[in-house]
């Protein structure tokens, strides 16, 4: 089975009516909890079997699926790539290993294992330093899509991680609206209630349709849901000289 390897020596695990169970030992109830889910989730097990890098894998998957987002030869920056599900994605998609194929940009602030196709560059997001090097990755030209499936660990305290999901959408705006080329789309992480009103005004500047979605494969439980712009209305201008 998928998984029991994992779970060797951290307590038994036991199938009851097809679901798995781990039975209580040295785990604390959460990470039994955990655990079970991992073990019962079938984006998991499916993750594993088709060797993509997270369940998170699907939800691009089926953003694309419902948007069209990753068009062959497209440029695109993955902000928050770790481990790397929604870049194996992205390059697959556009070709990145193919002459004339597109390009992956993927920013997180911890490190990944190399990708095919993928330029990684370990760096946050929230600085805007960041956007000079992402430009460079590019080599110099705009992206079509910035994604953003970035999130910060959860506090339990609903005020506070919202104000944290929300920086890191603006943030990723931010470097959307330094890059993106104009016709490009935006796809970042946002929580239940969807984005700020600032936020939301900003994103229908900018862009030609707003929408929210959450994919089937976010979790019902999770208030993650994700807002998708697309056509970028831009200035068509090239970008700045990276400072
Ligand atoms: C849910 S994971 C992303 C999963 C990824 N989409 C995948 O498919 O494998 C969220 C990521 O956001 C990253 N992150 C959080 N804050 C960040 C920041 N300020 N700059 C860059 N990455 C950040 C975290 O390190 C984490 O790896």
């Amino acid at each position: 089975m998928v998984g029991d390897r994992r779970v060797a020596g951290a307590g038994a695990v036991k199938r009851r009516r097809g679901a798995v169970r781990v039975e209580k030992k040295t785990k604390s109830l959460s990470s039994r909890r955990w655990l079970e889910r991992q073990l019962n989730d079938p984006y998991v097990q499916a993750a594993r079997e088709e060797g993509y890098r997270s369940r998170a894998a699907y939800k691009l998957i089926e953003l694309d699926a419902r948007f069209g987002l990753l068009r062959r030869g497209a440029k695109v920056v993955d902000l928050g790539a770790a481990p790397g599900g929604w870049s194996q994605i992205a390059a697959q998609r556009v070709k990145a290993s193919r002459p004339g194929g597109g390009k992956v940009v993927a920013v997180d602030v911890n490190p990944i294992d190399a990708l095919e196709g993928v330029t990684f560059l370990q760096a946050d997001a929230l600085d805007l330093a960041t956007i000079a090097p992402i430009q460079a990755a590019l080599g110099q030209a705009r992206a079509d899509l910035v994604l953003s499936d970035m999130a910060a660990p959860a506090t339990g305290h609903a005020a506070t991680d919202h104000l944290r999901v929300m920086a890191l959408c603006e943030a990723a705006l931010d470097i959307g609206e330094a890059l993106l080329t104009p016709g490009g789309a935006f796809v970042a992480k946002v929580l239940k209630g969807g984005t700020e009103r600032l936020l939301l005004e900003r994103l229908k500047r900018a862009f030609r349709t707003v929408k929210h979605a959450k994919p089937p494969s976010s979790r019902v439980d999770s208030a993650e849901t994700y807002v998708v712009a697309l056509g970028y209305r831009g200035t068509g201008e090239a970008p700045d000289a990276p400072g």
